[in-house]
């Protein structure tokens, strides 16, 4: 099956001239949770804008499962839950009550909007808040009811522009909870984020942006298993002494070492599984009496600054 988001040499030019979106190619597999990961002002969100109709494309075409939404918008849309700006709820409603709104302008009978909308806020954790009016709602509990509102009629395909921004580290957490069980349900998922961490810990594959421009595609595994070198930080119960230096840059992969504690150092390794086990073995004949070995994601972090330099 062709891929359910497809976007061919998108580009948008703002008034003065300015090239936001600079024929930008998107592929979305099927049933992949795509993170579109880019620096603030990437274009990100004037794409996701094109591609959801709430804004018009310079040139270039969106395709959803198959339909142009240059040419047939509704026809496009019709299978997509998109969450662009957090929406403003009308604040005397309950959750529930928004639900009902929502589904009746979708089409849905009371009845259905009730028995998925029970089910949905179950998902995003409102329950208990189904009778509170959602003019009292923090920003995460209104993105919650957001995520919500885009997947009552159950769409294949789920459009989200920076879910988590603006929410603090606890609300942060809780949104991301829900999107790891979008993971988990039949959907395609294309998500913007301009945080790595973020799209490492959610998505499937990524798609890294700068300037408009498509930098780098492909699944968050490969684009691991690409970044060899990797930092990885030991602490251990007994020191790191300069007798046992030579031994340890002896051992395969190691590239070398910074002692960064009494207790603690960092290895710059560069090696597949099998080797950096055999390294802990190694450190563990030391007789170091090792506490924790523990990987920083620091490599992945340059290749993805890098990237971007490089696009500059
Ligand atoms: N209406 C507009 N008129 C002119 N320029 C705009 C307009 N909207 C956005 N831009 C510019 O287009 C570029 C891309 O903006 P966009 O909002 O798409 O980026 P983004 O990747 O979503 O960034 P952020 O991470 O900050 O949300 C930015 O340089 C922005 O200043
Ligand atoms: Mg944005």
């Amino acid at each position: 099956m062709d891929a359910p988001i497809q976007v061919h040499g998108l580009t948008k030019v703002y008034g003065g001239g300015f090239r936001a979106v600079d024929a930008l190619e998107l592929n979305v597999p099927s049933r992949s949770f795509m993170g579109f990961l880019g620096p603030n002002g990437a274009g990100k969100t004037t794409s996701i804008k094109i591609i959801t109709n709430m804004l018009t494309a310079t040139s270039g075409e969106a395709f959803i499962n198959g339909v142009s939404v240059m040419r047939d918008p509704k026809t496009a849309l019709a299978d997509v839950g998109a969450v662009v700006e957090t929406p403003e709820f009308y604040p005397y409603l309950t959750p529930m009550e928004t639900l009902h709104y929502l589904g009746a302008l979708r089409g849905m009978s009371v009845g259905e909007s009730t028995n998925r909308g029970r089910d949905l806020l179950d998902m995003v954790k409102l329950t208990e808040w189904k009778d509170q009016r959602v003019g009292k709602f923090s920003k995460g509990m209104k993105q919650r009811l957001a995520i919500a509102q885009a997947l009552l009629t159950q769409p294949s395909v789920i459009i989200l522009d920076e879910p988590t921004s603006g929410l603090d580290p606890r609300g942060m957490v809780e949104v991301r909870d829900i999107l790891k069980q979008l993971r988990k349900m039949d959907v395609t998922v294309l998500m913007s984020s301009h945080l790595l961490n973020e799209v490492q810990e959610v998505c499937t594959d990524v798609s890294l942006i700068n300037r408009g421009k498509l930098l780098r595609s492909g699944s968050v595994a490969d684009l691991l298993d690409e970044v060899k070198a990797r930092k990885i930080e030991v602490k251990t119960m007994r020191p790191l002494t300069p007798d046992m230096f030579d031994r340890l840059r002896s051992v395969p992969g190691v590239k070398g070492f910074v002692v960064t504690g009494d207790l603690s150092f960092a290895i710059d390794f560069e090696g597949e599984e099998d080797a950096q086990a055999r390294l802990l073995i190694e450190l563990q004949n030391l007789g170091l009496m090792v506490v924790s070995f523990k990987e920083s994601g620091l490599a992945l972090e340059s290749l993805y600054m890098s990237l971007i330099m490089e696009s500059r």
